[in-house]
């Protein structure tokens, strides 16, 4: 694993902050999850807070207390299933995963900073946007806080906008904003997005159909805003300029934060925010082609390769060889007509998704467990057998048979089709992640076998209309996100970095270019999907070094505008302190 776990916390932090939070706590604002930690003491299983049933039709009943009281603990959460944003989760079901091997395979690396993070709960509103409904009603949103290199009064506040996942992967990979914070002394917070991991608004029935109305971009933002204010002043830290960081749908909820909420936050470094194809706006055979151009770029035989085997797999199948592709792929079910051939191309194509976006220079265990370089990897295997199919099924393998004791692929239970064609992974975050790409997240990408080397795997709007109702009940709307945010319009904002890599599918999707004098876009070359959130490692390629540094110089002086704009206005008017 690239990026390091944190340890047991120092006590003296814990108890800090402890100390901190209880003000929190007692506020009625943030909850301490528990007590001074113990790592012996196991961590109780959460109970199902028991919801009333709705007494007509699927709402929930607003009365209910959302939440059983918080499980006081402050051991580090089970591992999950690995989030995957836009990204599924291919260790899903089959075989559980041995022991992360990385140990042994990455170069030695300089450690990230360990933050010794707190895990802290906040009383959040369940409808920031309706006095009626829910009413005050809350639910408890949880963060991580660390104030290791904290400088209080001096240094900045550094927020990161949770993403669609369990807040500590997205804490576990963003080493560099540690590394930013060590350095500008910087408070920080990794902050988890309402209804994904323990952040569940109605408890296990959040992603139930019925219970999904609170889940959008919007109220996610208000969350965030609510709840850094409340930490600001619970923590006295009202006079520190705050910066919020995210990657991919977390980076686009950086930029939203900041253009929504600018008094709240001084900047945003959005790292592969995709805000302009998720908008609707752009080629829907962008992603794919984005995919298929790093395996081209591993020489014309891997593509080739790529090609001629989805062909040979159509090609028995038309034949009615169903049998020929079940046993050279190694499918744990027999296989027959288009449904299958259908589900088993978005299963294959999925793989070369997820290697494309984590094609990082050393071995990561982010959404899986991969090696480094893997788009290459791929390529050696799937060139490495003389036959396509099985060669196909070499290279679909370092997905979903990276722990090498997956007898055969369940292509329906490793990959589940979604909403979101790069797909959405599976449990109850893959859920969630559904639901909001059948409401305001547009992610209706096709591959076409022409501009790309996939088969011909079409996603419309007609099919996304068809599946959110049949699934969700709901219809997307058209334009919306473009209509709340600007799409790629956005020259009137200010103070956002828009970081990409150049491997990575989504960058084209994205700000590609310089808008003004502060929206800001850097290219990162050689990297893949926001490498440069990453702890620093030395098979970083020159460019992320470069941009991360550029960031970083960026980043402080945003802080220092921000801290000589409040001088001025105290000087000014006084009377406005706290
Ligand atoms: C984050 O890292 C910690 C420490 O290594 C680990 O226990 C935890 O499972 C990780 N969580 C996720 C979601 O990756
Ligand atoms: C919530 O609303 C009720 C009235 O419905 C009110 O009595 C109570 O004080 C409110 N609580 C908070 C924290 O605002
Ligand atoms: C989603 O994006 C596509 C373009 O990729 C567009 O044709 C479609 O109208 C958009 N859908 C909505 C609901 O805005
Ligand atoms: C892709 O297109 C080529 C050229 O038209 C065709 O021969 C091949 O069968 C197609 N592959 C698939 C999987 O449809
Ligand atoms: C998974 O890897 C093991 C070890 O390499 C191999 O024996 C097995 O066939 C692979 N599973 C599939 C479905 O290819
Ligand atoms: C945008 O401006 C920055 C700072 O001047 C520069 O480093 C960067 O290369 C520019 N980005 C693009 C895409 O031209």
């Amino acid at each position: 694993m690239s990026s390091q776990p944190p340890p047991a916390l120092p006590w003296a932090l814990a108890l800090l902050l402890a100390l901190q939070l209880r003000s929190l706590a007692a506020a009625g604002k943030c909850r301490p999850a528990g007590p001074v930690p113990s790592a012996s003491h196991p961590r109780p299983a959460r109970p199902v807070r028991p919801v009333p049933s709705p007494p007509l039709g699927p709402v929930p009943d607003p009365s209910a207390p959302p939440h059983s009281p918080p499980r006081p603990s402050l051991r580090f959460p089970p591992r999950p299933a690995p989030p995957l944003g836009p990204v599924p989760d291919p260790s899903a079901p089959p075989t559980p995963r041995p022991a992360p091997s990385d140990a042994e395979v990455a170069p030695s690396s300089p450690q990230p900073p360990e933050p010794g993070f707190r895990e802290v709960y906040f009383e959040q509103l369940l409808d920031h946007f309706n006095f009626e409904r829910f009413g005050n009603k809350t639910f408890r949103q949880r963060f991580l806080v660390s104030d290791k290199f904290w400088k209080k009064g001096e240094g900045p506040l550094f927020f990161y906008t949770g993403n669609e996942g369990d807040v500590w992967s997205f804490a576990n990979n963003s080493g560099f904003i540690l590394e930013l914070a060590a350095q500008q002394a910087a408070l920080v917070v990794f902050a988890e997005h309402r209804y994904y991991g323990k952040s569940l608004p109605f408890g296990e029935r959040s992603t139930w159909r019925g219970y999904t109305e609170l889940l959008t971009v919007e109220q996610a933002l208000a969350d965030f805003a609510r709840l850094l204010r409340a930490l600001r002043q619970d923590l006295g830290a009202q006079d520190a300029p705050a910066i919020a960081f995210g990657g991919s749908y977390g980076g686009m909820l950086s930029a939203y934060l900041r253009m929504k909420y600018p008094h709240l936050v001084a900047g945003a470094l959005a790292a592969s925010a995709p805000v302009v194809s998720v908008a609707g706006l752009g080629d829907p055979y962008q992603f794919f082609r984005d995919v298929s151009a790093d395996f081209e770029g591993q020489g014309p035989e891997c593509a080739q390769g790529v090609r001629d085997a989805f062909r040979q797999i159509k090609d028995l199948f038309l034949q009615g060889a169903y049998d020929t592709v079940s046993q050279e792929f190694g499918t744990c079910q027999p296989l027959s007509g288009q449904k299958d051939l259908t589900q088993l191309f978005g299963f294959a194509r999925n793989a070369f998704t997820l290697l494309a976006m984590m094609d990082y220079p050393y071995p990561t265990d982010f959404v899986a467990h991969l090696p480094a370089n893997p788009v290459q990897v791929a390529c050696d295997r799937l060139l490495s057998k003389s036959q396509r199919i099985k060669g196909l099924r070499e290279l679909t393998g370092l997905v979903y048979n990276s722990s090498g004791t997956v007898p055969c692929y369940d292509i329906y239970a490793q990959y589940q089709a979604c909403a979101d064609p790069t797909g959405c992974g599976s449990g109850p975050n893959a859920k969630a992640w559904d639901y909001q790409a059948c409401t305001e997240i547009n992610l209706t990408f096709s591959s076409n076998n022409v501009s790309d080397i996939f088969p011909d795997l079409p996603f419309t709007e007609t099919l996304r209309q068809q599946y959110c109702l049949d699934m969700w009940g709901v219809w997307p709307r058209q334009d919306w996100l473009q209509t709340s945010f600007g799409g790629g319009e956005l020259t009137a904002a200010s103070n956002i970095i828009f970081s990409n890599g150049d491997l990575d599918p989504w960058a084209r999707g994205g700000i590609q270019s310089n808008l003004s004098a502060s929206v800001l876009a850097i290219t990162i070359h050689g990297g893949a999907h926001h490498l440069d959130l990453r702890a620093s490692h030395p098979a970083d390629p020159a460019s992320v070094v470069e941009a991360r540094r550029l960031e970083a110089t960026l980043i402080g002086k945003w802080v220092e505008a921000s801290r000589r704009e409040q001088r001025l206005r105290l000087a000014q008017h006084p009377e406005h302190r706290g």
